[in-house]
C-alpha cells in the first residue's frame, strides 16, 4: 500500500463499526440479527444521494441474475447488497480499508447474501481479481482519493470482459476554479482528495480503450438531496443509522462544506457510463 492509501485507509477508519451499526439498528427499532438489505440503506450507501443514486446509475446499467458485477471501492458493501437484493446479480467488492471490508461482509452475511457476494482487501490500482473477470465495473464516490485516474481506469479495463460495461458516480471539479474547502466527507486535507474535472476521466478511460456512452451532471439533484436531508436534520437531528457512522466527529463540517463547494460551482457530482468495445 502506498503513503497515501495509507492515509485514505487511516481516513475511512473509525473504529468498531460492525458493533455501532448493529446498535444504530436496534437504536432504530430493528432487530440486528432480522436486519434487511432495505434497514441498512440510510446507512451504507456512502455518496451523494444515497440509494437513489444508486437508483439512478443502475436503472441505466440493467444487469440480470447473470451479469458478473465488481463494485471498485465497495465501502461497507451497500451497493453490492443493492445489486444482489435488486437483480440477483453476483458481486465481487474491492475496497482499500480493512474495517470496511470487514463490516462489508458481516453485513452481507447478516442478509443472507454469502453466496453471492464477496468483498476483499485491495487497491482499485491493483485488484485482486481475473483479468476479463466481470460484465459490469461500478464506482461510486472513489476516484476522488485516485490520483492516477490513468491507472484506475486501465485497471477497471484489464478486469472487464470485452463488451463490459462501467458506470461510475464521483465527484468531479465543477466549472468554478479555486480550493476546495475542508474537511470533505473523502478527506480531511488535500493531500489525499484528488477531485478531477471530467475531461480527465475520459482522457484515462480513451487511453484504457473505454468509449464514452453517457455523463450526467448530478449538481441539481445533489442540492435538492442535501437540502433535503438538512430540513429533516433540523427537525429531527441525526438519525441512529447514517452514513455519518463512517465519518468521525467532523460529520456536521464535512457534509457543510460539500454543500458550500457544490454551490459555488468548484465541485460536479458527475455519472459517466462507458463500454469496453474493443
Ligand atoms: C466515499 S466511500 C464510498 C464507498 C462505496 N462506494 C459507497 O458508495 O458506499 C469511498 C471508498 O473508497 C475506498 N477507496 C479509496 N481509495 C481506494 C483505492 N485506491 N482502492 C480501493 N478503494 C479505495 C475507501 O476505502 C472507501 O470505502
Amino acid at each position: 500500500m502506498s503513503q497515501i492509501e495509507q492515509a485514505v485507509a487511516q481516513h475511512y477508519t473509525t473504529g468498531a463499526l460492525t458493533e455501532r451499526v448493529r446498535a444504530a439498528l436496534e437504536a432504530s427499532g430493528i432487530d440486528p440479527d432480522a436486519a434487511t438489505v432495505a434497514d441498512l440503506k440510510a446507512g451504507d450507501e456512502f455518496h451523494t444521494g444515497g440509494v437513489l443514486a444508486t437508483d439512478n446509475l443502475f436503472a441505466q446499467l440493467g444487469p440480470t441474475h447473470a451479469t458478473r458485477v465488481l463494485d471498485v471501492g465497495c465501502g461497507i458493501g451497500g451497493t453490492s447488497r443493492y445489486v444482489v437484493d435488486r437483480y440477483d446479480s453476483t458481486v465481487t467488492g474491492i475496497d482499500l480499508t480493512p474495517e470496511l471490508v470487514e463490516t462489508a461482509t458481516a453485513l452481507s452475511d447478516l442478509v443472507g447474501h454469502s453466496d453471492k457476494s464477496s468483498f476483499h482487501v485491495g487497491s482499485a490500482l491493483n485488484m485482486p481479481v481475473p483479468d476479463a473477470g466481470f460484465d459490469l465495473a461500478v464506482m461510486l464516490h472513489v476516484g476522488m482519493n485516485i490520483e492516477d485516474k490513468a491507472g484506475l481506469f486501465g485497471e477497471v479495463a484489464r478486469t472487464l470482459a470485452t463488451g463490459g460495461t462501467f458506470g461510475l458516480f464521483d465527484v468531479m471539479r465543477g466549472e468554478v476554479a479555486g480550493q476546495l474547502d475542508f474537511p470533505l466527507p473523502w478527506s480531511t486535507v488535500a493531500d489525499t482528495s484528488f477531485v478531477d474535472a471530467p475531461e480527465v476521466y475520459r482522457d484515462a478511460a480513451t487511453a484504457a480503450g473505454l468509449e464514452l456512452v453517457t455523463e450526467t451532471d448530478r449538481t441539481d439533484f445533489a442540492v435538492k438531496f442535501f437540502e433535503d436531508v438538512f430540513a429533516r436534520l433540523a427537525e429531527n437531528g441525526p438519525p441512529p443509522l447514517g452514513i455519518h457512522l463512517m465519518m468521525g466527529e467532523t460529520a456536521p463540517e464535512k457534509f457543510q462544506n460539500y454543500v458550500k463547494n457544490l454551490k459555488t460551482g468548484r465541485i460536479r457530482p458527475t455519472e459517466m457510463i462507458f463500454k469496453k468495445t474493443g
